[in-house]
């Protein structure tokens, strides 16, 4: 089995992958934030299967995290993330500390912005969440330098944001999505979800089943955009999730025009106090 190293620092990462490029090693790359579950371990997966070493870092980036959000309470677990990573046989764990990664305090910190497609559904709920992602993502890259690196669809607003920085920006990193990961009864997997009380958790799947929903309206030929989505956020509500957005989008994330036949539907829904969900589909019709 690979030997897992393990890193804390920027200047250890780096001589660490310095030494497997310079051997002709192409890095893949999968950033998160840890508490890692099935989703993570499919995109390491998927890093593994394209490149010849694979970094996985794991730091809760304060940048993302709005002042009434759970940045205290996130779920925190390196040891069994490390634990998961060894079986997968990962190379290098990088696991900064916050004093060391962003040195100087948290309003002087440089930041990256993506206007526009950073400011709409979850930028628009939550401002300033996708600078703080496009911020750690542009300095991890710097770090790691990768030839790719993996984002799960699940988070398919972030993808995008971080495609549109890279292409921006030219790094020289391939981008690629992997498909949501799902329970069996459809509720896509996320490190948030532990937050659900056993109740809550059986409803949760509704979010899912309601996009499902729309898609399968859209696929029989409505285009009544804006009467779909009322329906979705109806549905979600009855059921006592307090939907936060529920939008019928192109894949890029634009709005849709009747002529299109493919889309990208979007939900985000607090259930209970503390969990908001968010998951997508895409959409093809004939
Ligand atoms: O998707 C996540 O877990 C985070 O937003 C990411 C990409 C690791 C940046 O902190």
């Amino acid at each position: 089995m690979t030997r897992l190293l393990e890193t804390a620092t920027v200047a250890e990462t780096r001589a660490r992958i310095a030494e497997w490029r310079r051997g002709g090693d192409r890095i893949g790359f999968v950033p998160t934030m840890g508490n890692l579950h099935e989703g993570h371990l499919s995109l390491v997966r998927m890093a593994q299967a394209r490149a010849d070493r694979v970094v996985v870092s794991v730091f809760v980036n304060p940048l993302q995290f709005g002042p009434n959000e759970d940045f205290d309470s996130y779920p925190r677990t390196l040891d069994a993330d490390r634990a998961a990573l060894t079986e997968l046989g990962v190379d290098l764990l990088f696991a900064p500390d916050e004093a060391s990664f962003y040195p100087r305090p948290r309003e002087a910190t440089t930041r990256i912005t993506v206007p526009g497609l950073g400011d709409i559904l979850c930028g628009a709920s939550r401002p300033g969440f996708f600078t703080g992602v496009a911020t750690v993502v542009a300095k991890l890259f710097h770090i790691v330098q990768p030839d790719l690196a993996v984002f799960g669809e699940k988070d398919y607003q972030q993808l995008l944001v971080i495609r549109r920085m890279v292409e921006d920006l030219d790094f020289p990193v391939a981008i690629i999505g992997a498909p949501v990961c799902r329970e069996p009864n459809g509720l896509a997997m996320s490190s948030r979800n532990q937050y659900l009380s056993a109740e809550e958790r059986a409803r949760a799947p509704l979010l899912y089943r309601t996009l499902c929903r729309l898609g399968e309206a859209l696929q029989a030929g409505r285009r009544d955009f804006a009467v779909l989505e009322a329906e979705g956020v109806q549905t979600l509500a009855e059921a006592g999730f307090r939907p936060d957005y529920l939008s019928i989008r192109r894949p890029d994330l634009e709005p849709p025009t009747a002529a299109d036949r493919a889309f990208r539907l979007l939900a985000a829904a607090w259930l209970g106090e503390r969990t908001r969900l968010i998951d997508n589909i895409p959409v093809v019709s004939s």
